[in-house]
């Protein structure tokens, strides 16, 4: 059988980097927080456990006396950077060095007296952490009617940033309604492409295939979305979760096989169902 593992299954590049990072300072030992949880795949979450590592909650910082506190790829406002140094716990940075050049630019622009408007959803660590990289309360835009309804502070600049996550047509459209508004306004586009790279590889390959395998969390919105893609090109196209779940039932005619992953699957997981694909078929 011939496996096809797509390039961009599972961890994008911040997320592997702050997954990384917490194993890495376990091997340096000493008690190590993350600064919520690392990422949201139980099994990692539970093994980081099993390793001593602790999910600290926002309210628990205040208390923490000492330890290592490590930032999640998502990053965090610049208030709670301060209080970690202030407190003199150890600070370990994983934020996704995408989301941190937002960060910079939301000060930079900020502190020269912009207004800063951030397009995503407000309710998303991301864009808290960003709000809070702005001198300036900063305004987030996430719908049509809420960029038709913005309303910045008279003779101020505008600078807009976005969400890295956000979907690039919905942005193009909240900019062009904001631009008609006669801010002056300057864009930065902050999309980072990595779900687009993954699921435009992910089609390019059950395409290809016989039959397509998509791993990830069965609540995973972005595994099931690579899932839809491939079943258009696949007919014979499976989501499971790990490779208990692999029950392959494939007609004779079945030689190529792909395999894909969701955003928040461990290479591990990735690994074990292809090695059994490669061995057993
Ligand atoms: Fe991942 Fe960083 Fe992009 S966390 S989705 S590579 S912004």
């Amino acid at each position: 059988m011939e496996v096809i593992l797509a390039k961009s299954a599972g961890f994008c590049f911040g997320v592997r980097r702050a997954v990384d990072t917490v194993y890495q300072q376990v091997k340096c030992g000493g008690q190590i927080y993350t600064y919520g949880p690392i990422i949201h795949n139980e099994a990692v979450v539970q093994d980081l456990e099993e390793k001593g590592v602790r999910v600290l909650q926002e309210e628990e910082l205040e208390d923490l006396q000492e330890g290592t506190v490590i930032i999640r790829s998502h990053g965090v406002p610049k208030r709670v950077c301060r209080m970690i140094e202030e407190k003199g716990l150890t600070c370990v940075d994983a934020t996704c060095p995408f989301v941190k050049r937002i960060h910079r630019i939301v000060e930079k622009e900020s502190g020269a007296g912009k207004q800063i408007v951030i397009i995503g959803n407000p309710g998303h660590p991301e864009v808290e952490g960003i709000m809070g990289w702005s001198e300036t309360p900063a305004i987030v835009v996430e719908t049509e009617k809420e960029a038709e309804n913005l309303d910045c502070p008279a003779g101020k600049d505008v600078c807009l940033v976005s969400q890295t996550t956000f979907n690039y047509n919905k942005f193009q459209d909240l900019v062009e309604i904001i631009q008609k508004k006669g801010y002056n306004i300057s864009v930065a586009n902050t999309i980072c492409n990595a779900t687009e790279e993954r699921q435009a590889e992910a089609k390019l390959i059950a395409s290809q295939v016989d039959a397509m395998i998509v791993i990830g969390g069965t609540h995973s919105s972005n595994t099931r979305k690579l899932y839809e893609i491939c079943r258009k090109e696949c007919e014979y196209t499976c989501f499971i979760q790990t490779l208990d779940d692999l029950q392959l039932d494939f007609p004779d005619s079945v030689f190529r096989v792909g395999i894909t992953a969701g955003a928040s699957t461990p290479n591990y997981i990735i690994e074990e169902v292809q090695n059994y694909v490669r061995v057993n078929f």
